[in-house]
């Protein structure tokens, strides 16, 4: 194994944190001796050992004039875990190989000690993966006053997201749907459009084979606050908790049965202004899972970070509702082409995840 697919490892090692670490980053480690691994590791859940340590452990004698493969810089920084700089000079490590610096002000500076105490430290083989992988955690760091913001659709070939009578299930395939469990393991919360909460009427919760460390927190963005006593949301606020968006201008009555029912109502003027208060509330990062009014309404006003577009091999014809509606238009020479994270089949549907550039 070379130090590139050692990095490549350790990326897909990293993914088994998914869900059980934010706020922390995702990590993952080899140790090559030579060309061969001798220790791996990840950092398994929050407070946890760190991915470097699990991997010097697991390699032991073996990490002497070794080379540490791990997609984040090594944290200099005694936390909840000692400093993993500390246990990479101990253990005789020769050379780091990191995939991106660690952009924590209070976790930096793992190059600069390293290289001071002799171990040779490359950083930026598959930088661009390791970004893509931990865009969360990064964009908590670059404190952009909003959470991280993805939406995720299952579509048709024609770009629709439901039939003419508004029934979605369903598009996508077992496959599909399961990845979307795990997907959701990962963030904060998940929202939906008012629209969608009442034809639909989704739990929003996760039942795949990740179970979160913290559940994600469900969102419905409705300005009119016109959700029944009846939803599955809104019966089920006080066991997981329900935030409901509503304009400043709803109906007094209808926002005092919400709460009445246990669902926390957000009263905001746009988008932008709601995002900020989730924020605030601690909802770091969101997954917008439809309908089509409302990713039109956050693309629209530049709130989506990232989209994981599901796409499956079937037609449904004008009167479906459109994946996306409300979008201004664009010349061509003037339209945004967002970038290529990620492209995988889930048995008949194709995945695409594309992240605004
Ligand atoms: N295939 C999929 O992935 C998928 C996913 C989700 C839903 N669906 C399907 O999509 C259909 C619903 O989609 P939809 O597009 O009709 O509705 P939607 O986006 O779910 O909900 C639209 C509602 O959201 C509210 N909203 C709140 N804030 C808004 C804002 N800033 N801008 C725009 N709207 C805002 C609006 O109600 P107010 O004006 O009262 O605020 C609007 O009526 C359903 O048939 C569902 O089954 C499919």
């Amino acid at each position: 194994m070379n130090e590139r697919e050692a990095m490549a490892r350790a990326l897909d090692l990293a993914w088994r944190g998914w869900g059980r670490v934010q706020p922390n980053p995702l990590v993952g480690a080899v140790v090559l001796q030579g060309e061969e691994p001798v220790g791996e590791g990840w950092h398994p859940e929050f407070g946890e050992r760190h991915a470097e340590t699990v991997a010097l452990a697991g390699a032991g004698e073996r990490a002497r004039g070794a080379t540490m493969v791990v997609t984040l810089e090594p944290c200099a920084h005694q936390g909840k875990q000692p400093a993993c700089t500390e246990a990479i000079i101990r253990s005789g490590i020769r050379r780091v190989v990191a995939a991106l610096r660690d952009p924590n002000p209070i976790a930096a500076r793992g190059t600069e000690l390293l290289r001071e105490a002799g171990v040779e430290v490359e950083l930026g083989p598959l930088s661009e993966a390791a970004a893509a992988q931990n865009a969360i955690f990064l964009h908590s760091i670059a404190a952009a006053g909003r959470p991280f913001v993805a939406l995720k659709l299952a579509t048709t070939l024609d770009g629709r997201i439901a039939d003419g009578y508004g029934r979605s299930r369903w598009i996508s395939g077992q496959q599909g749907r399961e990845y979307v469990q795990w997907l959701r393991a990962g963030f904060d919360a998940i929202a939906v459009g008012g629209r969608t909460a009442r034809l639909d009427d989704p739990s929003l919760t996760v039942r795949g084979p990740v179970q979160p460390r913290i559940p994600p927190r469900r969102v419905v963005f409705d300005r009119a606050a016109d959700l029944g006593p009846q939803l599955t949301l809104i019966r089920t606020a006080r066991e997981t908790p329900t935030v409901v968006v509503v304009s400043p201008q709803a109906e007094p009555g209808r926002v005092k049965r919400l709460e009445a029912a246990g669902v926390t109502v957000l009263r905001s003027g746009s988008p932008a202004e709601a995002l900020r208060s989730l924020r605030d509330s601690g909802i770091g990062s969101l997954l917008v899972e439809g309908g089509g009014q409302l990713a039109g309404a956050l693309l629209g006003a530049g709130l989506v970070d990232r989209y994981y577009w599901l796409q499956a091999p079937l037609w449904l014809g004008d009167d479906a509702v459109p994946a996306v509606a409300g979008l201004p238009a664009r010349a061509l020479d003037q339209a945004s082409r967002w970038h290529v994270v990620e492209r995988r089949s889930l048995g008949e549907d194709t995945l695409l995840v594309v992240d605004r550039s």
